[in-house]
């Protein structure tokens, strides 16, 4: 199936989707936080964080596989996305390696389906425009390559982000 077929932009709270796995925005301790990384941490329960005591940290631009625990969905891939700096700082780079790294690992752990939020987008300030061209820019060029993936969602949190992302998604469409 074409790759634009099997990307979606959804408006939602991710904690919500039952998929194979959802990717959590998180920060290098893996131990939770606030924003995305707090509400999938309290969705989750207490055993996510024990789990990823053992995880060791994740760098940005790095991704790790967690159980989901009471989450509906089966995992949790934590990524660490890049702090805005002003755009010098190897950020967009470091984005589209958030995105590549949680394909990769989500191919090797046999998960078909997943959702990402906006990373970066909120605490750390990442510009949600250039956020979300590099978000489907990325994830498009894997899936062009990979047709083992069947369903991945963009869930924005608000109106607007949902509305980034679509305008993105055509862009990477149309080519
Ligand atoms: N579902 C989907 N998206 C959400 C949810 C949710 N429940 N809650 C927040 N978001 C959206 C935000 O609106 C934003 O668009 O996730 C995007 C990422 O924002 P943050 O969660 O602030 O993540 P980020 O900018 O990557 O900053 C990461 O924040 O929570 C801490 O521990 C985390 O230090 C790390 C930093």
């Amino acid at each position: 199936m074409a790759c634009a077929a099997r990307m979606q932009v959804v408006q939602g709270d991710i904690t919500g989707l039952a998929l194979d796995a959802i990717v959590n925005a998180a920060n290098s301790s893996l131990l939770g936080g606030g924003g995305v990384d707090g509400a999938i941490h309290r969705a989750a329960g207490p055993e996510l964080a024990l789990f990823c005591r053992n995880l060791g940290g994740c760098k940005t631009g790095d991704a790790k596989i967690s159980p989901a625990f009471r989450l509906p969905s089966r995992h949790v891939i934590h990524t660490v996305g890049p702090v805005w700096q002003g755009g010098e700082a190897g950020e967009d780079a470091l984005l589209a390696s958030c995105y590549r790294r949680a394909l990769e690992v989500a191919a090797v752990n046999d998960v078909r389906t997943l959702a990402f939020p906006a990373i970066s987008t909120g605490i750390y300030r990442f510009p949600a425009d250039r956020a979300a061209r590099i978000a489907t820019a990325t994830v498009a060029s894997v899936l062009a390559s990979d047709e083992s993936f069947e369903r991945v969602v963009f869930c924005c949190f608000d109106a607007e982000s949902r509305r980034r992302h679509v305008d993105a998604l055509q862009e990477v469409v149309n080519g």
